[in-house]
């Protein structure tokens, strides 16, 4: 297959990437994060979830940071919502695209989101019809797609069962999400070729955390497998509140570096893109995750 010309970068590290900190982090921060994202010129932002704050504390403020971010035209702004709740505060707080997530795993399932696949299912279906009501856009996720912390190897036809019913019930796209890191492009490959077989794959995106450094080879693979959207985290933020020692997921700038090597238009500027990215990792005090923007601020 041949490779796509154009790419769209979904920016998750305001939320997968900023979700896993320990650490107090003030909604100005979170606001200029997302503010210096809209700058680099990407169309994707996930800004903040509305999920349980005892759950995961660090979403708390996403109301807050919605009221507070400048919204350019064209650009999504989008948040995750795990059941009807999260999916009514989102709308309050404005949100015009919201994310359910579910997972490929029942153990992961548990401890996630407190329920089975199939229960979490039927949560979403409440706010499917909701979101129709309201002319809001949802997005699937399905996690531990190529292994779970907990239950180890996943079959790609029990991510394709997931990932069917998420369609199905009316998500416009189904997010692939290799929680913990473990993928491989082989493995990647397969799991696209068994997902396909139900979803086209203009429909799926591919979410890889770097835990084992393999998410640029599987971002690659996944383009040859004619996969053309891409969830990643500016600096290489973040991890899973639920998924112990995965690391974030692969960096925006990395990824950008990739697709600008192979000729493939993503709108996004890197220069930008690394300013927004060593700034938020001052703010974190912490070094840049970003192998790219390592490379250039040094040189
Ligand atoms: P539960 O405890 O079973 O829910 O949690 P509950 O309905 O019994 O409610 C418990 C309490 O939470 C109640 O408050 C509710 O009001 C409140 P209390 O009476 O105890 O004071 N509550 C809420 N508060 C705010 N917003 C809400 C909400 N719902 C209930 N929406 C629940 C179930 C789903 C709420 C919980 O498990 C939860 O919030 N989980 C979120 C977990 C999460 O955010 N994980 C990280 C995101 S997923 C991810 O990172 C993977 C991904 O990146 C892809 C990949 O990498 O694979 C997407
Ligand atoms: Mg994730």
């Amino acid at each position: 297959m041949s490779l796509p010309q154009h790419v769209r970068l979904v920016e998750v590290g305001p939320r997968d990437g900023l979700q896993n900190e320990a650490q107090p982090i003030s909604v100005a921060d979170k606001i200029r994060l997302v503010d210096d994202l809209t700058d680099a010129g990407l169309s994707y932002i996930e800004v903040g979830s509305f999920v349980s704050p005892k759950w995961v504390p660090q979403m708390a403020g996403s109301a807050e940071v919605f009221a507070g971010i400048q919204r350019k035209a064209n650009v999504t702004y989008a948040a995750l919502a795990p059941n009807l709740r999260g999916f009514e505060d989102a709308l309050a707080a404005g949100v015009k695209e919201v994310a359910v997530f579910a997972a490929a795993s029942e153990a992961f399932s548990q401890r996630n989101i407190n329920c089975s696949i199939s229960e979490s299912i039927d949560r979403f279906l409440p706010i499917m019809e909701a979101a129709r009501l309201h002319g809001v856009q949802v997005r699937g996720y399905v996690s531990c797609v190529l292994g779970c912390p907990y239950e180890g190897d996943v079959a790609p036809e029990q991510v394709a069962r997931v990932a069917k019913a998420l369609f199905a019930m009316g998500c416009y796209e189904v997010s692939l999400g290799d929680t913990i890191g473990t993928g491989t492009p082989g493995a990647t490959r397969a799991l696209i070729d068994a997902v396909a077989a139900f979803i086209p794959r203009s429909k799926l995106a591919g979410h890889f955390h770097d835990t084992y450094g393999q998410a640029l080879a599987n971002v690659y693979a996944s383009l040859l497998e004619g996969i053309q959207v891409f969830d990643s985290s500016v600096a290489g933020l973040g991890g899973c509140p639920y998924a112990k020692g995965a690391t974030g997921n692969v960096a925006t700038e990395d990824v950008l570096y990739l697709l600008n090597g192979l000729g493939i238009d993503t709108g996004v500027n890197l220069d930008r893109l690394i300013r927004a990215g060593q700034r938020i990792s001052e703010v974190l005090g912490r070094p840049n995750g970003s192998r790219v923007a390592k490379a250039r601020l040094a040189s």
